[in-house]
């Protein structure tokens, strides 16, 4: 579609990257952010986080750190190692961003294939599965994920704490093009 875009793509979402102040800064959800500094906008950021029993341990681990750096979040469960269904988590925590109750989320299963898999079944969630930093820093510049899925079977805490450190501290691109093709994404299929 070319001129005028569909209500579809900018209705329910808003287009990421601008936003009604026209400072071209949203979060890409269904809810568009004043723009402010990348320093306040961290402050007053909430973590939605969740996972199942395969992603228990490693959510431990992640929330340690966010509870270090004082990142306010809330942990949408599972609570222990019993044996539980990831879709429920990642759709949870993923409605969570939709919603507005949080501004960015973090989902973890055995591998975070599933979970992520999940989440993004929620329109205007664009959950990235990252096995490292690189991917992270790219999830956020080009595609301005808004939830960061990891694998609690695939890497450790150490490289779990710096993927997600890489991930809240990156922001979303600007830049025409990946705004554009951010806002791709988030348009229906049968848009085209
Ligand atoms: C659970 O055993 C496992 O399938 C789950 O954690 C995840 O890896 C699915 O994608």
């Amino acid at each position: 579609m070319t001129g005028m875009r569909s209500r579809r793509e900018t209705g329910r979402f808003g287009i990421a990257g601008a936003d009604t102040a026209g400072t071209g800064v949203t979060d890409g959800s269904n809810r568009q952010l004043r723009w402010m500094p990348p320093a306040e906008r961290k402050r007053k950021m909430k973590i939605g986080i969740g996972s199942d029993h395969g992603g228990y341990a490693l959510k431990q681990a992640v929330i340690a750190y966010l509870e270090e750096k004082k990142i306010p979040y809330h942990d949408y469960g599972c609570y222990d190692e019993k044996s539980v269904d990831y879709p429920e988590y990642g759709k949870k925590v993923a409605h969570a961003v939709k919603n507005g109750e949080c501004d960015q989320g973090i989902v973890i299963c055995g591998t975070g294939l599933g979970i992520s898999m999940a989440a993004n079944k929620v329109r205007g969630i664009r959950c990235a599965l990252c096995t490292d930093c690189f991917m992270a820093e790219m999830a956020r510049m080009h595609n301005n994920a808004n939830m960061l899925a990891l694998g609690g079977r695939v890497i450790g805490p150490g490289l779990a704490v710096k993927i997600v450190d890489t991930f809240l501290n990156t922001e979303a691109s600007t830049e025409e093009r990946h705004v554009r093709r951010v806002s791709m994404i988030e348009a229906e299929d049968d848009d085209q």
